[in-house]
């Protein structure tokens, strides 16, 4: 077995938060959608489509080590809002909580000298910068457009976010 109990269970935790990220971004689209606004919703079901994928990637990795994959409980997403602006800063929120996560699992990783979950990890800790570059992107848009969201729309038509840039990272 090429990882330890503590990393097994603290990996297995980041799986559930990560589907349990794909459920607030589908929840957050589909507030969008019954908004009528289908360039926020899409931005938000392609997040979600990340989530799902980063949830896999830890997933897969307990397997390839030998650990045992225990999926936690995840909690119901939010599923009203009072703002695009609210809904958008609650996703700043959750990368910023995500990075502190992936920080924490690279502290195990290190104390550990888990040197093949170190070298996992480093991808997630640049996925960071940009899932947190993408999002402060989309609050500073959301922010400057203020009632008038068809700009966000607008915006997200000629700047469609998440980079596309990522794509060529997934393994
Ligand atoms: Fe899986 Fe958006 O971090």
């Amino acid at each position: 077995m090429l990882i330890s109990k503590e990393l097994e269970q603290a990996i297995n935790e980041q799986v559930g938060r990560e589907f349990g990220a794909s459920m607030q971004y589908i929840s957050i689209a589909a507030y969008f959608d019954s908004e009528d606004l289908p360039q926020l919703a899409a931005f938000f079901y392609r997040q979600a489509e990340e989530e799902q994928m980063h949830a896999m990637k830890f997933l897969h990795y307990i397997t390839e080590t030998g650990g045992h994959v225990r999926i936690p409980a995840i909690e119901a997403p939010k599923d009203s809002f009072e703002s695009a602006e609210e809904a958008v800063q609650l996703s700043l929120a959750w990368e910023e909580e995500v990075t502190r996560q992936i920080n924490a699992l690279m502290d195990i990783a290190v104390r550990e000298n888990d040197y093949l979950a170190q070298d996992f990890l480093r991808w997630f800790v640049a996925e960071q910068l940009e899932e947190i570059a993408t999002m402060s992107t989309l609050l500073r848009t959301v922010q400057r457009a203020g009632d008038n969201l068809l700009l966000v729309e607008d915006f997200l038509t000629r700047n469609p976010l998440p980079a596309e840039e990522n794509e060529g990272a997934e393994t």
